[in-house]
């Protein structure tokens, strides 16, 4: 096999980024914009591999969507004007394209085949699949429609009262678009708060939405109707540039534009907790979406203990804070993360091997894990599990790293970062 490897002699990061666009915003400008009537303009569009499957998927059902660097333009037809697929859809590695666009599906009446790569596959499906077999729609797959391939044959709805069994913005958002085409009210009730892209979009796009004491309410009776959409930065993608500023010694990293919903920004609670010099500038709203400026300087980090209703709000940036953690003094706990066995890879294994790999003190528990630090990593040789933020963990870990890390494979940084590299090398000095 041939490695890549990552070798940086006293690195140091100042300068600023301007970090891609949001991928959860990305991929729902495009279904809201599709299923709306008229022309919606979408800035700062995230072009990675995933958000494109939702595009493509689209394209399949007779959209029209025009690219131009990171402006779209999605020409609407509504609802009504989504045509049958002439062929399986092909939805790669994106667990939200295929969880939202289930959601979608089951209101349609035809009959559409969609399929995954080798990750995508491997990832449950019943936690959509149960409420929206409740609602009526029939599908079908292996393991009674837990895994893809699938075939979904939509039709008339009803609405549900649907309890979130699992703490997931993707079940909560495929049910609510379900209710988009459901007889009567659906209402979604989460414990924890996960993020509200979908509920804050569908009310701009014009959608019967509302938050009330029963729950997170949806009617067919809104009129969806085009809305222009400025994605803000992606957090999630921030997240491994503030984390490699805070332990690379001497840096300073401005992260610009960046997405600063409260559903989204745990990473920077627990980065204020462990000690982290992070400040915000220039905040404003767009589109009902928070956006700021973010600043952070090397400074000593101590351990501390992430768990419960903060998990959903940093679950994606899990990977990269294993990694600070290793750099910060103390003991670190991560617990009630469970959700994170069934991401693009298993993220507890994932990361524990290969942080374990390159020198670290962290062992895996059942919904977690636990680091002792700070340790001065070795370098070593690790895999990206095809993981994109797996794969990003490992070329920040390079950065605190004595000997070069090697690593099986780095392009699947394309399906949320494809300018990860062209960025870490603007502020590498
Ligand atoms: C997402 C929700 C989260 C997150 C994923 C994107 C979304 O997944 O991990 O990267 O856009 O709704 P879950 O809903 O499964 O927690």
């Amino acid at each position: 096999m041939s490695y890549v490897q990552f070798e940086y002699t006293s690195p140091r990061l100042e300068g600023e980024v301007k970090v891609p666009g949001d991928k959860s915003i990305s991929h729902r400008s495009i279904i809201f914009g599709s299923i709306s009537h008229g022309i919606t303009k979408v800035l700062n569009f995230l072009d990675g591999e995933d958000c494109l499957r939702t595009i493509d998927a689209f394209r399949e059902m007779g959209v029209q969507i025009d690219i131009e660097g990171n402006t779209v333009h999605v020409h609407g037809n509504g609802l009504e004007g989504l045509k049958k697929p002439d062929k399986a859809i092909d939805f790669g590695n994106s667990g939200t394209t295929t969880r939202l666009m289930l959601g979608l599906l089951a209101g349609l009446p035809f009959e559409t085949n969609i399929f995954g790569d080798p990750s995508l596959t491997k990832r449950p499906m019943d936690r959509v699949v149960v409420p929206l077999r409740k609602m009526g729609a029939s599908i079908y797959g292996d393991a009674n429609g837990n895994f893809l391939p699938i075939t979904i044959h939509g039709g008339a709805l009803q609405g549900i009262t649907y309890q979130l069994p699992v703490k997931s913005a993707q079940v909560k958002s495929a049910v609510l678009l379900a209710g988009l085409l459901a007889e009567g009210e659906t209402i979604v009730q989460e414990e924890t708060e996960t993020r509200n892209h979908t509920e804050v979009m569908l009310q701009a796009f014009g959608a019967d939405l509302k938050q009330t004491e029963k729950g997170i309410t949806v009617t067919n009776k809104g009129n969806l109707t085009a809305c222009d959409v400025e994605v803000p930065g992606d957090i999630s993608s921030a997240a491994f540039f503030l984390a490699a500023g805070a332990i690379v010694p001497g840096s300073t990293v401005t992260l610009k534009n960046v997405g600063l919903n409260d559903s989204r920004t745990g990473i920077l609670d627990v980065l204020k907790q462990m000690g982290a010099a992070i400040t915000i500038a220039n905040e404003r709203t767009t589109g009902g979406e928070k956006i700021g400026d973010l600043t952070i300087q090397y400074t000593a980090l101590e351990g501390i203990t992430i768990e419960g209703n903060i998990i959903p709000r940093l679950i994606d940036e899990i990977p990269i804070l294993a990694l600070l953690a290793t750099q910060a003094d103390g003991k670190t706990v991560i617990k009630d993360a469970e959700e994170l066995k069934v991401k693009e890879t298993d993220r507890i294994e994932a990361v524990c091997q290969n942080l374990q790999a390159l020198g670290a003190n962290i062992t895996p528990t059942d919904d977690g894990m636990i680091i002792e630090g700070p340790t001065k990593l070795t370098g070593g040789t690790i895999s990206s599990y095809m993981d994109h933020r797996i794969a990003m963990m490992g070329v920040i870990a390079a950065l605190v790293s004595e000997n070069p890390v090697k690593m099986d494979e780095k392009d699947s940084i394309n399906i949320s970062y494809p300018a990860f590299f062209d960025d870490l090398e603007t502020i590498l000095q």
